[in-house]
Order: C-alpha cells, then sequence, then structure tokens
C-alpha cells in the first residue's frame, strides 16, 4: 500500500516572509490530514525559515534542485550536503523547467539523482513529453528514454528512495490537464519499466505523481486512479486554501 503524496512545488515565488506565512496558513488547514505525506518545496532562500515553520507539525520539506558534488568551485549553485544540512528530506530533479530553460540533459539529471540518493535525500524525478511529443505519439518512447536514462546505474537499495513524477510539459501551468485515464495509462507504463530495470517487488513500492495543472477541482479523479499516487502540484500550492483541499482529496482514495 502506497500513501499518498502531495508536493507543493513553489518555483520561483515567495520571499521568505511570504514562505512563512503560507506555511502557516497550511499547517493549520493540513493539521488533521495525517494519512497523506504532504511535502512543501520553497526556494532556497526560504528553506531555513521553512524548516523552522514547519516544527511539530507534519509537513516535510523538500528543495528543487540541486547540484551533483557535494562542494567545491561551482559558483551558484547548491549541493546536497547543503540542502541536508537545512533538514530538506526530498529534492525534485528534472523538472521539465530545469531541462527546458537550464539544458539539462538526462545525464546531468542522472548524476544529480546519484548525488541526492547518495547523500539520502528521496528524488522525486520528473519526465514529461511535450505537446508535439504527444501529437506524434511519441509519449511512450520519451517517457521510456527519460526513465531509463534518468535512472541509470541505480542499485536496487537506492531504488527504494525514488519517487517518479510524470509531467506532461503541455499541462504545466496551462490549465490543461491529462485526463485521469491518459496519466493512468503513463503511470502504468512508468511502472512497468520500473519493475524491468528494478524488479517488482521494488517497482510496486516506488510513488508515481501526477504533475499538471493539479487544482482541487481535478485532484479528487486524478488521484482515484490505481496507479496514481499522488500529486507535484505547482500554481494551487501557492495558495494554503486551494492546495489543502488536494491534500484533502487524498485523504479519501
Ligand atoms: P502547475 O500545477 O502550475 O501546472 O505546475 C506543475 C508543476 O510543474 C509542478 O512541478
Amino acid at each position: 500500500m502506497r500513501k499518498p503524496l502531495i508536493v507543493g512545488n513553489w518555483k520561483m515565488n515567495n520571499t521568505t516572509a511570504e514562505s512563512v506565512d503560507l506555511t502557516e496558513k497550511l499547517k493549520r488547514l493540513i493539521k488533521d490530514m495525517a494519512v497523506v505525506e504532504v511535502v512543501v518545496a520553497p526556494p532556497f532562500t526560504s528553506l531555513d525559515k521553512v524548516r523552522d515553520a514547519i516544527k511539530g507539525s507534519n509537513i516535510k520539506l523538500g528543495a528543487q534542485n540541486l547540484f551533483w558534488e557535494d562542494k567545491g568551485a561551482y559558483t551558484g549553485e547548491v549541493s546536497p550536503l547543503m540542502i541536508r544540512d537545512l533538514d530538506c528530506e526530498y529534492v525534485i530533479i528534472g523538472h521539465s523547467e530545469r531541462r527546458e530553460y537550464f539544458k539539462e540533459s538526462d545525464e546531468i539529471i542522472n548524476k544529480k539523482i546519484k548525488a541526492a540518493l547518495r547523500n539520502k535525500l528521496k528524488a522525486i524525478v520528473c519526465v514529461g513529453e511535450s505537446l508535439k511529443e504527444r501529437e506524434e505519439d511519441k509519449t511512450m518512447q520519451v517517457i521510456e528514454s527519460q526513465v531509463k536514462k534518468g535512472l541509470q546505474g541505480l542499485s536496487l537499495s537506492e531504488a527504494k528512495e525514488l519517487i517518479i513524477a510524470y509531467e506532461p510539459v503541455w499541462a504545466i501551468g496551462t490549465g490543461r490537464n491529462a485526463t485521469p485515464a491518459q496519466a493512468n495509462e503513463v503511470h502504468t507504463y512508468i511502472r512497468k519499466l520500473l519493475s524491468q530495470i528494478f524488479n517488482e517487488g521494488i517497482a510496486s513500492n516506488i510513488k508515481i505523481l501526477y504533475g499538471g495543472s493539479v487544482k482541487p477541482s481535478n485532484s479528487a479523479e486524478l488521484m482515484s486512479e490505481k496507479e496514481i499516487d499522488g500529486a507535484l502540484v505547482g500554481g494551487a500550492s501557492l495558495e494554503a486554501d486551494s492546495f489543502a483541499e488536494i491534500v484533502r482529496s487524498a485523504c479519501m482514495v
């Protein structure tokens, strides 16, 4: 049985004061919803303050990115050690915005995943096809390539700390979400790939989240699908009320 997981990816939003304010509101709204695992991923600059704000709550902390080396001359980068130092348990890797704007390749993403796991961070690995790729009927091909290259060389024990997020690029920030059936089809395929790469037992325990315009109005329907174990939420995680509604919908499954 996979416990539902809802992750709020705040992206490049919120000052430290805004981050704390949002966290305080969220804490109150979801305090009775312990059947769901809840993670917030604020920008790096807010991690310290949010870490303090979530103390004593059921909210966990995640980072949105990391560098693959533990330390050194890498101006502007943030290492897995620094993220762990702030009590992050999770890190998002390979988000499509990083693939697109920062040209992160599957090889880079693979190095980042290994760095996260080496440092005892749970890696939330994002995969997803573009609109063009979906229209050309290449969705499964793209997913297969991203999953296989991204997860290359991981041990079975490392695989236990993985979470996969299926985020079709055409659904991110567009208000256009994949239908529950479309998402479930890709999730089923991802789980099949995971059992080929690792084994069936490991694959059946890895959570697969859906991301892309998840809102209170569509989350229950998405989450009711067998292979959808939770959500990676962008825009709707910036409002405590809407994020809490999404968490509530995951309590029902
Ligand atoms: P939206 O929920 O704003 O579409 O963003 C999804 C996403 O990219 C989460 O990582």
